[in-house]
């Protein structure tokens, strides 16, 4: 896809963060956007900030993209509005919790709902919709970096970021064979500067632990050192214009930071070579 100006695009994740910087990026290309978010007034302030600035159609759209038919209310919401669908950003996504053992059911649920069963009813839901229009489209999966090496993060993120890795290098694999006209890409950042930290502020109350003890000064620490990376992060400004050159040059695999690079080799290099990972590679903010 390398025409923007007048077609569609539907940003989930959109009231913030890399979601809320794509969403201008599309703005600024002459696109009609739909913002969806869970965050309600998060969204209506990033839809009225963007109305003052952008005379380009523009929806918000309450969504939980954990849920297959709220998706599909949002697809509905559309092609209701906008005909068409040309350009998908499945973003959303939460930091996450809890350790390969010590992460509980509901940490789990949570995370892999908004994760990844958002990018598969993404895919599943606004797909023929846009094979069926018959005309050039993207689809952008927000992954991470943590999709694409071992043991950072935390195990329910790194699952779920390995899992739309890999869900978009088929949905890739099947465009091609299909001979779509539509491309895919997996969007890998690096550390970006967004309110990623403070992604518990949208986690529905039956997905809260029951037991939720308060932060130990140890967790706390590790907390601050989190934040003042992410702070020191890339701005999602940037990483839309990194992606927008993804699109247009019809690249699987988008990645914002170079210095990962060495890892991943790494990574790939012990598996060939039955290596096992030196425990080093398993930290993430060095
Ligand atoms: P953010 O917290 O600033 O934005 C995420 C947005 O998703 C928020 O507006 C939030 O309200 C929304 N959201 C959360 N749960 C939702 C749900 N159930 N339904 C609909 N919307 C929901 O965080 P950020 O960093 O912009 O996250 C966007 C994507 O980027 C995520 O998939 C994240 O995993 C990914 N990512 C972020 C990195 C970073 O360093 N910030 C690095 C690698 C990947």
């Amino acid at each position: 896809m390398d025409y923007f100006q007048d077609q569609v695009a539907v940003i989930t994740g959109g009231a913030s963060g890399i979601g809320k910087g794509l969403a201008e990026k599309c703005l600024q290309e002459g696109m009609k956007v739909i913002l969806a978010d869970i965050e309600g007034e998060a969204l209506q302030v990033t839809v009225d900030a963007f109305r003052t600035n952008y005379n380009n159609p523009i929806v918000g759209h309450i969504t939980d993209v954990s849920v297959s038919s709220s998706l599909e209310a949002l697809r509905d919401r559309a092609l209701t509005e906008f005909g068409a669908i040309h350009l998908l950003f499945n973003n959303a996504g939460v930091g996450g919790a809890g350790g390969a053992w010590t992460g509980t059911e509901k940490d789990w649920d949570w995370v892999i709902g908004v994760n990844l069963m958002s990018v598969v009813h993404g895919q599943r839901l606004f797909l023929p919709v846009m094979l069926e229009q018959n005309t050039p489209g993207h689809i952008v999966n927000t992954a991470s970096v943590a999709g694409l090496i071992g043991g950072v993060t935390n195990a329910p993120y790194s699952v779920t970021k390995h899992g739309v890795v890999a869900l978009t290098e088929h949905l890739h694999r099947d465009l091609l064979l299909a001979g779509s006209k539509l491309g895919c890409s997996v969007l890998c950042p690096g550390i970006i500067n967004t309110n990623i930290g403070s992604s518990a502020r949208n986690r529905p109350q039956h997905l809260i632990n029951e037991d939720n003890p308060a932060p130990t000064d140890a967790q706390l620490a590790m907390r601050a050192q989190f934040d003042a990376v992410m702070a020191k992060g890339m701005l999602p400004g940037q990483v839309a214009n990194i992606v927008f050159n993804g699109i247009r040059d019809q690249q699987l695999y988008i990645q914002t930071h170079e210095h990962f690079n060495d890892r991943i080799q790494t990574r790939a290099e012990d598996i060939i070579q039955g290596r096992n990972p030196d425990p080093k590679l398993y930290q993430w903010l060095d």
